[in-house]
């Protein structure tokens, strides 16, 4: 008989005592976080040399574990939940999700399907439900929550290309034949999903735009019309709920129609602005959403939720079923009640899944949709504020602005050509990111370099807003002080 390992359990009460430092680590870390710099520059070498260690051999005591792992994060992790973190799009985590998502991993549970983990997969079929209903999908929740809005596109595109197989009844390996249409603002995720599916990349149709940057239906219209003169199969038109770039909504109704019209597969992106359809002033989207075969809509963006909180919803759970169903034996369901037979494997590409729904669940659950809904609304508010404190000002100039983001820049009293307005604005931006007081993301709009704020924090305030445009002023004023007026 074999002797016993050494364990690798932790007796019960050890467990607690360090349980409990840690939440006291986490609680001080949440604390501090707004008087700290939202991002600490550093070199790459430099968090090496923090982090780099020989393949440990031998045991190492989990109490210096913890605290050894924390110190780097802290230092020079950035710092999401931060009310000045405005780049890219990345949602602060609301605190009662971090703890219901350390209660999910102590669980472990794994769902693949209801018979692995009847309750938590119940619980993930609630939210799912709870989440089409607050965007207006009227899908009756079929889906699943997935990584994130990359993954979720990823799903839905796979549904389309099915579907589309099947309509032209292309044999599979004749996928060159199927053309997608999105606009050339799309998230680039899009373009990587057709990619995965095997589309030709010269039949990804990037539509052009208009002087909104929003999808030119006119456009769509003509390349779908022509792609059929030339024997190829439109699939899908992608359209977007609020694009990375600037936040601008495509004419969703107005795609919905040209969908409907030439039988395409209708996504729509949704992963970042798909929530503020729970504002008033954008419940309209909800009309055009019910018309979609598939949305994506991230709840680690604009629900607040922490990472890893991507949600894809089907209109047709038979579509995801068709895309993603194989038998294989070793994962048969035997349960046949329809509820207890469900199995999440067929409808999606991951087969082990971690129990994403519980920190949604909590959250949505702690504060109720209306006070979702007006965090979502602040956040517009203070969007509006930006852009009206930079109307105000004679040195700055607004470049673009939907739902939470706004895009402006720096000119300063000097006539500059715009190569020079790019320099200033870019060394404004650099500056700033590595004083670590504000955190802003760059773009360029119609070559023009771009100050991106995308306010997706629920802590965020007014005073923040008025700091952060203090600060450009500070640096372009600086920065533009030796030039001839
Ligand atoms: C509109 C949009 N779609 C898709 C994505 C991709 O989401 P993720 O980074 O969660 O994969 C993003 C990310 O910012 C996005 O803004």
């Amino acid at each position: 008989m074999p002797n016993d390992p050494p364990s690798l359990d932790m007796d019960v009460w050890e467990f607690r005592r360090l349980g409990h430092q840690l939440i006291e680590q986490m609680a001080q870390a949440l604390a501090a976080e707004h008087q700290e710099p939202v991002m600490q520059p550093a070199s790459g070498q430099e968090i090496l040399d923090l982090v780099d260690e020989d393949l440990p051999r031998h045991t190492t005591p989990p109490e210096q574990v913890l605290a050894q792992c924390s110190d780097p994060l802290l230092q020079f992790g950035r710092r999401n939940g931060h009310p000045r973190f405005f780049g890219y799009v990345c949602g602060s985590a609301e605190p009662v999700a971090i703890l219901a998502d350390a209660l999910a991993t102590a669980f472990n549970q794994n769902l693949t399907a209801w018979r692995s983990s009847p309750a938590a997969v119940e619980i993930e079929r609630l939210v799912l439900r709870w989440l089409d209903q607050m965007v207006g999908f009227g899908g009756d929740g079929h889906g699943m929550l997935v990584s994130g809005g990359s993954a979720a596109n990823l799903q839905a595109l796979t549904c389309a290309v099915y579907q589309a197989q099947e309509r032209a009844s292309l044999p599979t390996g004749a996928r060159h034949q199927l053309t997608l249409y999105l606009s050339k603002e799309a998230h680039l995720s899009m373009i990587k999903a057709a990619r995965l599916l095997g589309l030709a990349e010269e039949h990804i149709r990037l539509v052009d735009v208009d002087d909104q940057r929003r999808l030119r239906i006119e456009d769509l219209r003509h390349k779908v019309a022509a792609d059929l003169d030339a024997g190829l199969v439109p699939a899908a038109v992608c359209a977007s709920a609020g694009t990375s770039n600037t936040g601008t909504i495509d004419g969703l109704d107005e795609i919905a129609e040209v969908a409907t019209e030439f039988g395409l597969w209708y996504h729509i992106d949704g992963a970042y602005g798909a929530p503020a359809a729970m504002v008033p002033e954008y419940r309209w989207m909800a009309r055009a959403f019910a018309r979609a075969d598939s949305l994506s809509l991230d709840p680690h963006k604009w629900l607040y939720a922490p990472l890893d909180s991507g949600c894809v919803l089907y209109r047709d759970a038979s579509e995801s079923q068709r895309a993603f169903a194989l038998d294989s034996e070793y994962i048969a369901v035997t349960q046949t009640e329809a509820r207890e037979s469900f199995a999440f494997f067929n409808h999606g590409a991951e087969l082990s899944r971690r129990f994403r729904a519980l920190k949604i669940w909590a959250t949505v659950k702690t504060h109720g949709v209306d006070r979702l809904t007006q965090a979502i609304a602040h956040n517009i508010e203070l969007r509006r504020h930006l852009d009206d404190r930079i109307a105000g000002h004679p040195r700055l100039e607004l470049l673009g602005s939907e739902l939470s983001i706004s895009c402006f820049r720096y000119r300063p009293a000097a006539t500059l050509d715009n190569d020079a307005l790019n320099a200033i604005n870019r060394r404004i931006l650099e500056t700033l990111v590595a004083e670590g007081r504000v955190l802003m993301s760059p773009t360029t709009l119609d070559g023009r370099y771009a100050l991106r704020v995308c306010i997706v924090n629920f802590r965020t305030r007014a005073h923040d807003i008025n700091l952060l445009i203090d600060e450009v002023v500070r640096l372009g004023t600086s920065f533009s002080a030796n030039l001839p007026a």
